[in-house]
């Protein structure tokens, strides 16, 4: 087959002038480009789509007109300074997630830790890109693990101190106790009435449900803070819009443990931060 040489450019894939439209097509091509500039204001970048690069886009676009979910249809996702490969069957990051890996960073480096349930490798890959801590994860999706590691290599962390397992949380056995723990675990009750259709389209059920009114992860890591954790070692959870005011309840059973809540960039309360009381 023969291709022509002609380069197309944005003013051959915007077929109207619908700002919704426009929106779209401009997120698609960040996200297919691995860019993170708007390309309708970059005249250099108007003119760079081979005849390839313009049918497989205009392709995708009329996925995305029919409502899917526009990393699902790149399987690409740019997440804190990562590029990320996406895969159907294993959880997209969400943007909300950022705030817990900037949490880690200002409190740990040089540091061992280990991440409970780490889906593409967002959290556990942008610790190591960005600090000295050395990390494990693990996550009891097959699926999820083989991702972990093509993103390891795709971000070329793949000298970096990383270790991958397929692992169960509750059949767990460490022979080391870590510096902390970050995890942004499943707490969604089964009952709940508020999960979008579309995130259950898109989202593993295994990566949003939890027994226990969605607390079952907190609780188990919490009761085993001796088990799984150092002395003075950490937990940074990621928790439910509404989870807060149960898990104080729950956390204020243990003398021992001292904890606080932290807000997203909504203002809305999203992550808890617990180690151990100094006092005595
Ligand atoms: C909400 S997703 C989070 C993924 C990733 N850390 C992120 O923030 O994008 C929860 C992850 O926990 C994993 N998971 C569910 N049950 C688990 C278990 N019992 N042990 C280990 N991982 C589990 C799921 O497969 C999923 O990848």
């Amino acid at each position: 087959m023969i291709f022509n040489k002609k380069k197309y450019s944005w003013n051959d894939l915007v077929l109207n002038k619908d700002l919704s439209y426009q929106n779209k097509l401009n997120l698609l091509l960040i996200t297919y480009f691995e860019k993170d500039h708007f390309f309708y204001f970059d005249k250099k970048e108007q003119k760079l789509f081979s005849i390839i690069d313009y049918l497989i886009i205009k392709q995708k676009l009329q996925k995305l007109n029919k409502q899917r979910d526009l990393n699902l249809i790149c399987h690409k996702k740019n997440f804190y300074n990562l590029s990320l490969k996406i895969k159907k069957g294993v959880f997209i990051p969400q943007y909300d997630t950022e705030g817990l890996i900037d949490l880690v960073l200002e409190n740990e480096d040089n540091k061992k830790g280990l991440e409970i349930g780490v889906g593409t490798g967002a959290i556990t890959l942008a610790i190591i890109k960005n600090s000295n801590n050395i990390m494990d994860g693990i996550d009891i999706s097959k699926k999820a693990i083989k991702l972990t590691k093509l993103n390891q290599n795709k971000n070329n962390l793949t000298k970096a101190r990383i270790n991958f397992f397929k692992k169960d949380l509750f059949k767990l056995k460490i022979n080391q106790k870590y510096d902390f723990i970050v995890a942004n675990p499943p707490y969604v009750a089964f009952n709940d009435l508020f999960l979008t259709t579309e995130v259950k389209k898109i989202q593993p059920k295994k990566a949003l449900f939890a027994a226990e009114n969605g607390f079952l992860f907190y609780k188990y890591l919490i009761k085993n803070f001796d088990k799984f954790l150092n002395e003075d070692g950490t937990f940074y959870f990621e928790i439910g819009i509404k989870q807060e005011l149960y898990l104080k309840k729950y956390l204020l059973q243990f003398k021992n443990l001292t904890f606080y809540f932290a807000k997203d960039l909504n203002n809305i309360v999203r992550f808890l931060i617990i180690k151990k009381s100094k006092e005595k």
